[in-house]
């Protein structure tokens, strides 16, 4: 039987348990993934402690990411250009760091919501731990252009300049001359609008006007529950396609079981089995 857990702080409203364990009951794998919670001045020694007890890897949530990706001694190019890693994998001669929260989402968009970004034009709203685990493999999809919005300007062009460097070339933009005037002004017509801030946990105003949505446009909430509804019903209103961010943690989880058992797990059918748990519309 192999361990391994998800660590963060706080970490009780975690979902990760319930969905590995899923996994690995549909895969036949021997593993057992628990939640735990590490002090904020704590996460290092937490890590020697697990690989101490042999324990194989581990998710890694709020407020670690960025710990994390800087206490491995490997790292997968996904992880590379986010900064911040969420998988960890404790290999005999270290400890590899990768990202798959963006793999998650491009995954949850183009499979199960069935949007293909290839050509299209993305807005990425926000600019911290959220929006720059993404941006990499949102590139990666080969996109039109991609532009970063964020309410802080500064923030938007650090990770426009840490991602100059992506192998695909395609236009990515930050919106300057219109982000001083604030997210609101934001102009454009887009295709897919994801909201990577934490506006909707702040129960603040939706951060861009609509006229940013072109008609049937994919609206993203990374956010899910109760926290996405308002996103969802603004998206609704004006003629899009909303969708919550339950698919975008499952594929994270399906892509992070697969960097530490290298098999693939039916993500698609965990999903739905969640959706109906959660009995929230999402989608
Ligand atoms: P996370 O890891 O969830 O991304 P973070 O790194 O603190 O958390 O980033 C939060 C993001 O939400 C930032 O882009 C933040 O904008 P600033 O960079 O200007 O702080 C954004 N954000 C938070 N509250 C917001 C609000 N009420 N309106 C718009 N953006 C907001």
């Amino acid at each position: 039987m192999d361990h391994y857990c998800v660590v963060g702080n706080p970490v009780a409203h975690s979902k990760s348990p319930q969905i590995h364990a899923r996994f690995a009951e549909l895969t036949g794998q021997a593993m057992s993934y628990d939640k735990q919670l590490v002090a904020l001045d704590g996460f290092a020694e937490a890590l020697g402690g697990f690989r101490q007890r042999g324990v194989k890897g581990c998710n890694v949530t709020v407020p670690f990411k960025f710990e994390a990706f800087a206490c491995a001694t490997s790292r997968s190019s996904r992880a590379e250009l986010a900064q911040a890693a969420n998988t960890l994998r404790f290999d005999a001669d270290g400890i590899h760091a990768d990202n798959t929260d963006g793999i998650g989402l491009v995954n949850d968009i183009q499979t199960n919501a069935g949007v293909a970004l290839a050509g299209r034009d993305i807005l990425l709203i926000g600019a911290g731990g959220a929006a720059a685990g993404v941006l990499g493999p949102l590139i990666s999809a080969k996109p039109r252009r991609v532009v970063v919005a964020n309410r802080t300007l500064q923030k938007a062009q650090a990770l426009v300049l840490q991602h100059r460097a992506h192998p695909a070339t395609i236009e990515l933009l930050l919106n300057t001359e219109l982000l001083p005037q604030s997210l609101q002004g934001v102009e454009g017509d887009f295709d897919v609008i994801i909201n990577a801030t934490a506006s909707s946990l702040a129960g603040a105003a939706i951060p861009v006007q609509a006229r940013v949505l072109k008609p049937g446009a994919l609206a993203y909430d990374m956010m899910y529950g109760p926290a996405a509804q308002a996103f969802l019903s603004w998206a609704r209103t004006h003629g899009a396609q909303g969708r919550d961010g339950l698919g975008m943690l499952v594929e994270q989880a399906a892509a992070a079981f697969e960097v530490w058992r290298q098999v693939r797990p039916p993500s698609a059918q965990v999903l739905g089995e969640m959706r109906a748990a959660i009995q929230l519309p999402g989608l």
